[in-house]
């Protein structure tokens, strides 16, 4: 039978430094890393790629034929991918097809660190470690903001404020699986943090944990 890993559930909402967060996390410890928000990007990525406009059920049904080549798409953080992922991620079906994926994900190995929205509640609620990632909407939309600029884009910050509010109402107030925080989880705000900081902290978390205490 397959062992399941040891598992760090991060969730949060956008810009909370959750990806960064996690990353550097497995990283550390020699573990896998999977950022959820890519299914549903990957999801959203394919419905625009069709050019017109789009059902519920085309959505579920890229869900169901999607493909891990498809997670590494180069377009996946576009603004307009952003936008509607979190619409396709309201809809029930598109999860629960996502869901064995994610559960897939972590046996097998001696650790994974899943981030997303509704990892601690629904993907792996029984996780070793929960830990729920927070930063003022403003300090989040200026680490998004930062982001585009990077990439190239040309976008005001408060357009992206604007965007980032809207996104965060939609993932807490959907119905099927709502950004959550669970009461076990451990609240971690890195609007005053720096990323090493914030890895201290997690980083400590899971020590605590492997530790037994
Ligand atoms: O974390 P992200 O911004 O890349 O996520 C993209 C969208 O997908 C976001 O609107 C929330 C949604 N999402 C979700 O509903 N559940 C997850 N486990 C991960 C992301």
């Amino acid at each position: 039978m397959l062992r399941r890993s040891f598992v760090v559930a991060i969730d949060g909402p956008a810009g909370s430094g959750k990806g960064t967060i996690g990353k550097a996390l497995a990283k550390h410890f020699g573990w896998k890393f999977l950022d959820t928000g890519l299914l549903y990007r990957a999801v959203a990525q394919k419905i625009i790629s069709f050019q017109g406009s789009w059902c519920e059920d085309e959505a579920i049904r890229v869900a169901m034929n999607l493909s891990e080549s498809e997670l590494d798409h180069p377009d996946l953080r576009t603004p307009e991918v952003s936008k509607l992922a979190s619409k396709v991620a309201a809809i029930q079906e598109v999860r629960e097809a996502l869901l064995d994926w994610q559960r897939d994900f972590v046996f097998d190995c001696d650790g994974a660190v899943l981030d997303g929205r509704d990892i601690a509640s629904v993907v792996v609620p029984d996780a070793e470690v929960k830990l729920f990632l927070t930063a003022s909407p403003e300090k989040r939309a200026e680490r998004r903001h930062r982001e585009l600029v990077a990439q190239g884009k040309t976008v005001e910050l408060n357009h992206v404020l604007d965007e980032l509010i809207l996104r965060d109402q939609r993932d807490i107030t959907r119905l099927s699986s709502p950004l959550v925080k669970t009461k076990d989880a451990i609240k971690i705000d890195t609007t005053t943090k720096s990323i090493q900081e914030s890895l201290a902290v997690a980083i400590n978390m899971v020590e605590k944990r492997l530790k037994g205490s």
